[in-house]
């Protein structure tokens, strides 16, 4: 089995401090308006890979969510700021639940699968999760053709006295294949103003437009390319989404 990164292991305590939950509040207001644009009735919805769960703070205010991610450290983030929620560990490649919800959401965690074959199999269980009727919606980050493999820096302080900023690196060793690396590296200040740094290496997958839609209808779900608009985009982007037929 492929190891995750630290940030969602040993390091997952600090991930509060390197994504807080209000900086996804404009973009949980996008997936909440494309899902009721599409599906105006959802009530239910599964996502996989939730992490901190910071998405899930602002769309469980509009519907019941459920939590699924592969790291327990994180699953423990997610539970401090979602309590209420169903918090669920499993490999979103592998993961069945014997459920299915309106809609199935996987955002930035999808970037973990580096392989066609990976990818497949997480299309797969969020097909599987889908209700007749439902709505598969994936948001990954990059796509091969809009890519731009930048330096950027960032960080919060809590109020513990805590404190983590980061420099997040990316580049392609081969852009023939369906990944590159994001280097982390991490200053973790503790609440006794000790600070550490932290090097740490994320490979993330990066597949062309056409692999999501093509994936999508091999899983037996209609696709459709949906505008995402964000204040931090230059251009509006695009998310994938897959409807499932009813009955
Ligand atoms: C960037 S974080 C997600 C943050 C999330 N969007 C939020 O709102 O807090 C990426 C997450 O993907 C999870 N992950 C990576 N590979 C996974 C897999 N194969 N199955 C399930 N979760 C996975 C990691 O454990 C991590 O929690």
């Amino acid at each position: 089995m492929d190891q995750l990164p630290s940030l969602y292991v040993d390091l997952a305590p600090w991930w509060p401090l390197l994504s807080a939950p209000e900086d996804y509040e404009e973009e949980a207001g996008v997936y909440r308006d494309a899902v009721l644009a599409h599906r105006p009735g959802t009530r239910t919805l599964l996502e996989l890979g939730s992490g901190g769960g910071n998405n899930a703070s602002h769309l469980k205010r509009s519907f019941d969510v459920t939590l699924a991610d592969r790291s327990e450290g994180m699953l423990a983030v997610s539970r401090r700021l979602n309590p209420e929620l169903p918090h669920h560990a499993g490999d979103m490649r592998t993961l069945r639940l014997g459920q299915v919800f309106d809609v199935v959401f996987i955002h930035d965690a999808i970037a973990y699968m580096t392989t066609e074959d990976d990818l497949r199999l997480a299309v797969r269980t969020a097909a599987a999760h889908c209700r007749p009727g439902g709505m598969v919606l994936l948001v990954p980050d990059d796509l091969r053709e809009r890519v731009a493999f930048e330096t950027s820096h960032g960080g919060h302080d809590g109020p513990d006295g805590r404190g983590l900023r980061y420099l997040e690196w990316s580049w392609d060793p081969d852009p023939e294949d369906t990944w590159f690396y994001t280097e982390y590296a991490y200053l973790l200040r503790e609440a006794d103003g000790t600070v550490r740094g932290v090097h740490d290496r994320h490979r993330m997958g990066l597949f062309p437009r056409q692999t999501w839609s093509r994936l999508l209808a091999l899983e037996g779900l209609t696709p459709a390319v949906l505008p995402y608009p964000h204040s931090s985009f230059d251009e509006v982007h695009e998310m994938f989404a897959g409807f499932k037929t009813d009955g």
